[in-house]
């Protein structure tokens, strides 16, 4: 075999082995396959689909092309991870973290930064002062051995055949391939070392996969590979039609998330997601104890104040100065209903574009974020408002008028009575 015979195997719709994936892709990494034939096998792949089992073996070879996190000390089946395929508004993380944590299970959480108009968890995190999200392999296996879970942003160490083939996809329009995706994100799951994985896959306007249908087909494929490499996995199909709970931006997402978890607030959807979420991520464990039962006793980890009583612990073990006050902007401007009438719709992809002309996100991967700009007090679709009530409160370092208009210009407002989104469209166990 050589490399032109593989690309040319695969073009032809062929089904490669786990030998001859593994073999192409160790050349990869040791430089005997060119870029350019990584280029023609991603296409040719992208075109011609792979199967389950060569998703599979790509999935592992990639987590095992760096270091596997090892959990020797954790019952079997305590140690699990959710992952969301991104969204606006979407900050479940911080939440599902202490909540799973406090029924002695394990979170290893590697977080992700914004991509493309969507947030990020570690940019969140960073509103808090000091805090520290690349730990050392020793430092985070300390940690989650104490509190039951850390935020760790992806080293350079993990599943790097994955950010190898991530860049070449970026600029070789192969990124929307669901079996190149479910290997992509398998395999930095699987490199933590986790039995069961929570999957929150966002369908709509402001999401990767817009249909429900290709939600559907995501979730489905990643179900059926994670359970080939031994992952149990559950999954739910959520909305992003709207924006995820009251907040966009950063400090103002991680300020809601810390209400959630001091108890306050828990009819917003924020809440119902991490519940629902972390829920299941118990009942893989603790699976003859019915989720009705789990989300009881993690609902009160909410209203108690524990969650925000262990999120706490956690981020200080991590560097954080929780003395300092979150971050928070010059200039809090209201945008207000110009009508009476029922919400229509929120452009929420566009808000996730406006938050990065705020400065709230990156437009190339050196900038630096604005933790303080955002939105907050969101309408919701469906809501009833009056003329001059508030649709959102605008928090911005430096007045500019320009972004004023396009955040007004997000809401629409209907005549007649509008049905609220739904948020969980699927649950695919
Ligand atoms: N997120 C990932 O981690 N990988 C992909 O391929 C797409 C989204």
């Amino acid at each position: 075999m050589n490399n032109a015979e593989l690309i040319r195997k695969k073009r032809q719709g062929q089904e490669l082995s786990c030998k001859e994936l593994s073999w192409f892709m160790s050349n990869y990494l040791n430089s005997g396959v060119a870029d350019e034939q990584m280029a023609a096998f991603l296409m040719a792949s992208f075109l011609n689909g792979l199967t389950d089992a060569e998703t599979a073996s790509l999935t592992e070879i990639m987590r095992d092309s760096g270091r596997v996190m090892r959990w020797p000390n954790c019952s079997p089946g305590s140690v699990v991870d959710k992952h969301s395929t991104g969204g606006i508004g979407d900050k479940t993380s911080l939440i599902i973290l202490p909540l799973v944590a406090l029924e002695s299970m394990y979170v290893p959480m590697i977080a992700g930064r914004g991509l493309g108009h969507t947030g990020g968890t570690l940019d969140k995190l960073e509103s808090l002062k000091d805090i520290r999200l690349r730990l050392s392999e020793s430092e985070a296996q300390k940690i989650v051995m104490k509190y039951g879970g850390a935020f760790l942003g992806q080293s350079d160490d993990l599943a790097p055949l994955d950010r190898r083939l991530y860049a070449l996809r970026d600029v070789t329009a192969t990124v929307e391939s669901i079996p190149l995706i479910t290997a992509s994100i398998l395999s930095k799951k699987a490199a933590e070392g986790i039995s069961g994985l929570v999957m929150d896959v966002k369908c709509g306007q402001a999401a990767f996969m817009e249909t429900k249908q290709d939600a559907i087909n995501l979730a489905q494929s990643l179900k059926r590979v994670a359970h080939l490499c031994g992952i149990q996995m559950s999954a739910f199909i959520t909305n992003m039609d709207e924006p995820l709970g009251d907040s966009v931006g950063n400090a103002v997402e991680v300020a809601e998330c810390l209400r959630i978890m001091q108890g306050q607030d828990l009819d917003n959807k924020v809440a119902e997601l991490s519940l629902v979420l972390a829920t299941e991520m118990v009942h893989f464990y603790k699976s003859k104890e019915s989720r009705e039962s789990i989300k009881q006793r993690l609902t009160h980890y909410l209203k108690s104040g524990k969650a925000y009583e262990l999120f706490m612990k956690i981020v200080v073990a991590q560097g954080a100065t929780i003395k300092e006050e979150l971050p928070t902007s010059k200039h809090k401007i209201d945008i207000c209903a110009p009508q009476d009438g029922w919400i229509q719709s929120i452009a929420t992809r566009q808000m996730g574009l406006l938050l990065i002309e705020m400065g709230g996100g990156r437009k190339v991967q050196s900038d630096t974020i604005n933790h303080a700009v955002g939105f907050t007090d969101l309408v919701k679709v469906g809501q009833k408002v009056v003329k001059n009530e508030i649709l959102c409160r605008l928090h911005m370092n430096h007045l500019n008028e320009g972004i004023v208009e396009a955040a007004r210009s997000l809401f629409s407002v209907s005549d007649s009575n509008v049905q609220p989104q739904l948020l969980i469209l699927e649950h695919m166990v």
